[in-house]
């Protein structure tokens, strides 16, 4: 297991409320966050339940046996733990590597605070300096929206499966289109609105003012970064 995920989990676990319902965001971070949460639980130490934001964090909840409740139960939640592909700066993230990101978004956006757990290689200085940006696309709607995004100068490239034929077909049912911009990105908030102004764009990975706090992990340790 990664010393420098673990760390950082173990850091972001310390804010963790005593009872109430929490996110749980996706990604291999997440799953080392998530059995750090099932022991707390099993201990008596938290009375949380969580609203999981992918079939991976489902699982995740199942096998660590966290108890699971949903976003028509407890629509505000009191935080959301989640990982991140790319942090900027300013705690803007690029998000949905592993495909997750619209109902990241959503657990993220229901949430009074977003807290993100990387290790350092996670830190940028701009978004889309080491990782595509995806966006989740209707699948009806991919060859315009493609279109629309080479206007852009941007080249989109679909989200090919593993062990499957085909495209990545999300949680959500929807495609993924991995964009590859000429260079990192100047604004991502001005970017993520022209994106998601694109009809058949269902959500972009960008996720622009909406986290709290970063637990970055170490070899050593971890520390903190706050808006
Ligand atoms: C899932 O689609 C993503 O948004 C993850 O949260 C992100 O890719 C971070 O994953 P890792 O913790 O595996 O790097």
């Amino acid at each position: 297991m990664s010393n420098t995920k673990l760390n950082a989990a173990k850091s972001a676990i310390e804010l963790l409320p005593d009872s109430g319902a929490i996110g749980l965001g996706s990604g291999s971070t997440i799953a080392i966050f998530a059995e750090e949460l099932g022991r707390r639980i099993d201990s008596g130490k938290a009375n949380i339940s969580v609203v999981p934001s992918s079939y991976q964090a489902y699982q995740l909840a199942i096998d660590n046996k966290i108890p699971l409740t949903n976003l028509d139960i407890n629509p505000e939640l009191l935080m959301t733990f989640d990982g991140a592909d790319e942090v900027d700066k300013h705690l803007n993230l690029t998000k949905g590597g592993g495909g997750a990101l619209f109902q990241e978004k959503i657990v993220a956006s229901a949430s009074k605070k977003l807290v993100i757990i990387v290790d350092e290689s996670k830190l940028v200085d701009k978004l889309g300096t080491k990782f595509l940006i995806p966006i989740e696309v209707l699948p009806f709607s991919l060859g315009v929206v493609k279109t629309k995004i080479e206007k852009l100068g941007i080249k989109p490239i679909l989200r090919q499966a593993q062990k499957k034929m085909g495209p990545v077909v999300t949680d959500n049912g929807n495609f993924i289109i991995d964009l590859k911009f000429a260079r990192p990105i100047d604004d991502p908030e001005d970017m993520a609105i022209k994106l998601k102004m694109i009809s058949g764009v269902v959500e972009t990975g960008l996720f622009i003012g909406m986290t709290d706090e970063v637990h970055v992990g170490t070899d050593t340790g971890a520390y903190v970064l706050k808006k």
